[in-house]
């Protein structure tokens, strides 16, 4: 027994990715398998083989718990822990790739992704993400709270099948909110309640887009939108964007060549310059939208950080033909892997969403659909947007006097509303270069070839995320940013 680590490979419980405990049972199925334990063998007691493989006793715990669920050993109490006589599977079965003449993909044919896989940047870098926001901040105390009351309520009721429209509770809390906060007049029937914003464009372009039909869309703009209205067959027209927002003449000129079918909009930070449609074009859009009939998706992605004077009202607010489609997320007031969003419009184009929904994931979580429901009641969410517009609105002043300092007039800027990014040229030569001596030197953030079609020409810009680092590590980005300028 004292040879007992012998039995097993001495890097089997290194390393990342698996538990500790997942890695131990592995290792212990494993030396079954080899047949260095044969069946019946003793096993050393949970707190022997902790000590033996350095792990903690809990651990070593829950690997026996699991080998004995699974059927790979069996405890006779008073007796100890034995390898089971009766074992699951015993032969070993290494994955041996594929026979000689396979396919590289068995029996199947399926053309690519059109989307390539974004670049991910190393552990430890600083990362000036623009979609995150700071995850070390959510109320998860009150969040964990609400969640484990919305799973014990009802004998579980809320683990069960329930409407694809998404929790009651949490469609009312939601209609009350961009009621109250937002401009808009919507009741709990107008809102569904998704997983993320994302899924609430897939489900549109679903319902709305036909093949053929035409989408028009903001460029520079929000790719995984694209990605979403063109696998609908959607043919996309780019809208350019200037200091103004998106480019209405240039829908005026799409409309008067052809029907379009939708407009995808961000007017209350353009993504990915920042900047807000401007009032007067506003206006326009909704009525060239009205006089031709066209569905306005307004992504409202990230209403609750606007940074000077009040935040701007969404274009849905004053929609009084019935055109605008509303999407919104708790992704930046809360947290994206929460995967919260919403989509408000009339009921019918609700109820044809939910029935697509339906079919595509069944339902959301109906428990985090309730908790999410209590914060929003009880003023958790909003109290949390309050005090982050403060923190995110220091950390936006900080990284623009660090650049200032640091990258001087090689990187121009106008400092945004709001949002929790900033959108920056690089005024000098070679900005792929600069890009990778950042990266060399630990600082990632996107840039503009990333969030544009292949068949446009991107400017040399980056998109600078400041909401997930504190003031010093933003700090510390622009030294290294500006170290890299050579
Ligand atoms: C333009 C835009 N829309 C929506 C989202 C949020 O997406 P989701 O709600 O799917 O997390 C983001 C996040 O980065 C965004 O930039």
């Amino acid at each position: 027994m004292s040879d007992w680590p012998l039995l097993f490979d001495p890097h089997a419980l290194d390393g990342p990715g698996e538990t500790k405990q997942a890695r131990l049972a592995a290792a212990i199925v494993q030396a079954v398998r080899a047949g260095r334990l044969r069946p019946g063998a003793r096993l050393l007691g949970s707190r022997r083989l902790a000590e033996a493989m350095g792990v903690h006793r809990n651990t070593a715990l829950a690997a026996l718990r699991a080998l004995e669920a699974e059927g790979w050993i069996t405890t006779r109490p008073g007796a100890g822990t034995f390898v089971a006589a009766d074992l699951p599977d015993v032969a070993a079965q290494p994955f041996a790739g594929p026979r000689a003449g396979t396919p590289a993909a068995p029996g199947f044919d399926f053309p690519a992704a059109p989307e390539a896989p974004p670049a991910e940047p190393p552990p430890g870098a600083l990362v000036l993400a623009g979609g995150v926001p700071d995850l070390r901040s959510v109320p998860v105390v009150a969040l964990t709270r609400a969640w484990r009351r919305a799973l014990t309520v009802a004998g579980g009721t809320l683990l069960s099948y329930g409407p694809p429209h998404g929790h009651p509770a949490l469609r009312a809390a939601l209609a009350q909110m961009v009621t109250r906060l937002r401009g808009l007049t919507a009741g709990p029937d107008d809102v569904l309640v998704t997983r993320g914003s994302q899924q609430a464009l897939d489900l549109l372009a679903r319902v709305l887009v036909r093949p053929g039909d035409v989408v028009a869309v903001e460029a520079l703009g929000y790719p995984p939108a694209w990605s979403a209205f063109e696998r609908a067959g959607a043919r996309l027209v780019p809208l350019p964007v200037d200091g103004e927002g998106a480019d209405v003449d240039a829908l005026e000129a799409a409309l008067a060549t052809g029907p379009v079918r939708a407009i995808y909009l961000t007017p209350h930070h353009q993504f990915p310059t920042m900047v807000p449609l401007s009032p007067a074009r506003r206006l326009r859009l909704l009525a060239l939208a009205a006089r031709h009939r066209v569905a306005v998706i307004e992504d409202d992605y990230d209403h609750e950080f606007h940074h000077v004077g009040r935040p701007l009202h969404p274009l849905a607010s004053a929609d009084d033909a019935g055109v605008v489609v509303y999407v919104g997320t708790l992704s930046k007031v809360l947290a994206p892997g929460l995967r919260a969003g919403f989509v408000v419009a009339p009921r019918p184009l609700i109820d044809r969403l939910a029935a697509e929904r339906r079919v595509v994931d069944r339902q959301g979580d109906r428990a985090l659909e309730a908790a999410l429901a209590e914060l929003l009641e009880d003023g958790e969410v909003q109290r949390h947007a309050r005090r982050m517009r403060r923190v995110y609105g220091a950390r936006r002043a900080a990284l623009v006097e660090a650049l200032r300092a640091h990258a001087g007039d090689a990187l121009g800027f106008d400092v945004p509303p709001g949002g929790l990014a900033l959108w920056a040229r690089f005024e000098r030569d070679d900005f792929p270069g600069w890009v990778r001596r950042c990266r060399d030197r630990g600082v990632w953030f996107q840039t503009a070839p990333e969030l544009c079609r292949p068949d446009a020409t991107p400017p040399p810009c980056a998109r600078l995320g400041f909401a997930s680092l504190d003031e010093d590590a933003l700090r510390e980005a622009a030294r290294r940013m500006g170290a890299a300028l050579l």
